[in-house]
């Protein structure tokens, strides 16, 4: 009976081959007041078997903790809150309804298959299928590249913006859907690619043709085609390992590699894999990265969700490199990300302002090639959502994202000419 328990859900929904349903799971924003509160999270966390899916960790005291919770375990979660008097609110009643909203919320967009814009979240195809359009359109600007593979064979496609000669040590990398269920980053990141290609703002122009740029809209192909396919809450990616899938692969990268904030269990959503670059998506594209590290001025990646601009490391909360000037600038950006809808965001490293994670692409990109400026955005909302921003909050994010960029760039580009 126990081993039965423990089959995770991914693994039913491949062997029956539907969709993962999240009927009357509930999402609870926990908030720990004090260090036996926050213990209690944590031990919540780490139980084998109830392997609860958190959607936000247990940080720190007076941070709130966001928890899914399937219908038959919520009794026990509820008993274990009130039991240890920790405060708590239901953030989402029923995740399947939610789910069921945003995929019609897609369906109704009245985009037909070949159209593409920022009213729905696309799938990967649609996503590929654009950026080759993008080559057709802008033949002389942007350049399709393929940043590696995929386990199932998927190629991780991405292209090369460059408006003009001269660039070259002012590029900039932008990518996101590392972790396949954070939509909104996927969303994000060609919102502002198409921004550059077509906005007629003179200070977004001047800001888009003063650098060279390289989107890689999804970096984990496998998991974010298995979000729309099968389980709208995969993160991993999709190579077996023994009755689980999927490989961290934001932990996965080869430094500090499984030096805390990952674990060696394959079932679970922050496993660090069997070894560093054990999965073909972080390991290709590492190589490919190799091939422009050098000329990088600015490194961005997109995750959600919860408003914080993560700066390196996550192996410690010591302030290495050159931290005293990316933190004062994160600091203006985040101001300018706020002025036109008032999205408030936090700044600072990340092991001190979320927790201990290890194997981060970002990471391997400061230590090994010391990029001037690396960011980590985790995205909107702080929960109210989570996961499953809702389709109108898709161009507003982008709009005020772009805001905090062209900011960085302003600064950043005094170190580099
Ligand atoms: C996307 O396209 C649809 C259909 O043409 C249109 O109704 C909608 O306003 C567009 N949305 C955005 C954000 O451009
Ligand atoms: C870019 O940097 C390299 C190495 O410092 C240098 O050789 C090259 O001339 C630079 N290119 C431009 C356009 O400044
Ligand atoms: C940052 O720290 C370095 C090394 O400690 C120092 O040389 C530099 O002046 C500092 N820069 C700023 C802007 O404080
Ligand atoms: C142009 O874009 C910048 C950056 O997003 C913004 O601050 C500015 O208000 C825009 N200008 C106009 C005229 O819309
Ligand atoms: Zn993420």
């Amino acid at each position: 009976m126990k081993l039965v328990l423990l089959i995770p859900l991914g693994l039913l929904a491949f062997a029956r081959g539907d969709f993962v349903k999240y009927d009357d799971y509930t999402v609870y924003k926990a908030i720990p007041e004090n260090e036996n509160q926050l213990a209690t999270l944590k031990s919540l966390q780490h139980d084998i078997t109830f392997q609860l899916d958190f959607w936000t960790e247990p940080k720190k005291v007076g941070i709130p903790v966001d928890i899914m919770v399937p219908p038959e375990r919520k009794e026990y979660v509820q008993d274990t809150f009130e039991r240890h008097q920790i405060k708590y609110d239901v953030m989402i009643e029923n995740v399947q309804s939610r789910i069921d909203e945003e995929k019609l919320s897609n369906e109704q967009s009245k985009l037909s298959t070949e159209d593409f814009n920022w009213s729905k979240y696309h799938t990967l195809e649609e996503i590929n299928n654009w950026l080759m359009l993008l080559t057709k359109t802008y033949p002389d600007k942007v350049t399709l590249v393929n940043g590696g593979s995929s386990y199932e064979g998927r190629k991780i496609l991405g292209v090369k913006v460059s408006f003009r000669p001269g660039n070259e040590n002012k590029t900039v990398w932008i990518d996101s859907l590392i972790h396949a269920r954070e939509w909104i980053a996927g969303a994000t990141s060609t919102f502002i690619l198409n921004q550059l290609l077509t906005s007629t703002n003179s200070t977004i122009r001047s800001t888009a043709e003063s650098h060279d740029w390289y989107f890689f809209p999804v970096i984990n192909p496998d998991g974010y085609a298995y979000t729309h396919s099968n389980d709208r809450m995969w993160r991993k990616t999709r190579t077996p390992y023994g009755r689980c899938f999927g490989t961290d692969p934001n932990r996965n990268w080869d430094y500090k590699w499984s030096d805390g904030g990952s674990t060696n269990d394959p079932c679970s959503d922050v496993y660090a894999g069997p070894k560093p670059f054990s999965e073909i998506e972080t390991r290709s594209l590492s190589e490919y990265m190799k091939g422009v590290a050098k000329q990088l001025e600015l490194f961005i990646t997109f995750h959600s969700y919860s408003q914080l601009m993560l700066i390196p490391y996550g192996h410690t909360t010591a302030h290495l490199d050159n931290y005293n000037i990316t933190y004062p600038v994160g600091l203006k950006a985040v101001a300018s990300l706020a002025q036109k809808y008032g999205t408030q965001y936090s700044v600072g490293d990340i092991a001190e302002i979320i927790y201990v994670a290890t194997g981060s692409n970002m990471d391997w990109l400061k230590a090994n090639y010391h990029v001037p400026f690396a960011y980590a955005y985790e995205l909107r909302d702080q929960g109210q959502y989570g996961f499953l921003l809702p389709t109108e909050q898709i161009v507003p994010t982008g709009e005020e994202t772009l805001d905090s960029i062209i900011t960085i760039l302003k600064e950043a580009d005094k170190y580099i000419d």
